[in-house]
């Protein structure tokens, strides 16, 4: 592990360490979080991570060619930090010129192929959360068994920007939209629910097979969905995963 300081482009409000490789960014940004050595604003960066972790526990291929990048956020934007982030992520994506749509709840696909997850944790001291973005960029890093539901920025474009300037570009715009918190809950939510593939469309929750239809998305980023015998739910995203019924990989 070689961590040298990130010479981005960054708002004051950030402060970015890069690591060659590291487990996980998210892991390791917890860890300092908790005991003293990192805080609200630090960003970890890593060339690659030999333990990505995912949401529900499984984990994150993240070899060399892609950005793998956490930031600790004060808990107060905690319940709304992975709309955030995934608002940051796809306004990043089309200010460089590429066709970003979310997946509800937190992956960003570029022709229905996820090209980013997000993995938001919380420290656990009420205070601080930890934000984790992972970017696929080069799509032959790519392992081959993921190759028909993951693809590489690199596939849509010949020159991808560097990634200093997509990191750099992420953070500084996630801070604008967390800044306008509380009174701009709505209009993160109203831009998040712009870019959702699923909103008006039948899907399958995974964890129970339910087909449901994806009517809306409330002020905290549940899913409100409506269930065949007409019953209506909330699916919230810290549980629920779902599938669209037609396209989704
Ligand atoms: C998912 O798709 O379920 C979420 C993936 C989140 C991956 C990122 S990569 C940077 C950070 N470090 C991790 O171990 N995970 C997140």
């Amino acid at each position: 592990m070689n961590p040298i300081l990130l010479k981005l482009k960054l708002s004051k409000d950030w402060k970015g360490v890069l690591f060659k490789s590291v487990d996980s960014t998210n892991t390791k940004l917890l860890c300092d979080v908790k005991e003293g050595r990192a805080d609200v604003g630090s960003v970890y960066v890593a060339e690659r991570q030999t333990g990505g972790r995912g949401r529900f526990g499984r984990s994150f291929e993240s070899p060399k060619g892609g950005i793998y990048m956490s930031f600790c956020v004060g808990d107060a934007e905690y319940e709304l930090s992975t709309v955030t982030a995934a608002v940051a992520v796809t306004e990043t994506l089309l200010k460089f010129g590429f066709s970003p749509r979310v997946k509800w709840v937190n992956d960003v696909l570029l022709e229905n192929k996820k090209v980013c997850g997000i993995l938001a944790q919380s420290v656990g001291d009420g205070k601080r959360a930890v934000i984790g973005i992972g970017i696929n960029v080069k799509s032959d890093a790519i392992p081959k068994e993921l190759s028909e539901i993951a693809c590489g920025l690199d596939s849509f474009q010949k020159a991808v920007p560097q990634d200093s300037l997509i990191v750099s570009e992420i953070l500084n715009t996630y801070k604008e939209l967390s800044d306008t918190l509380p009174e701009g809950r709505k209009n993160i939510i109203s831009k998040y629910k712009s870019f959702l593939t699923v909103l008006g469309e039948k899907v399958t929750v995974l964890q129970t097979g339910e087909t449901v239809f994806a009517a809306d998305v409330d002020d905290t980023g549940a899913l409100m969905v409506i269930k065949e015998n007409g019953e209506k739910t909330r699916l919230s995203s810290g549980e629920i995963s779902i599938r669209k019924i037609t396209t989704d990989k």
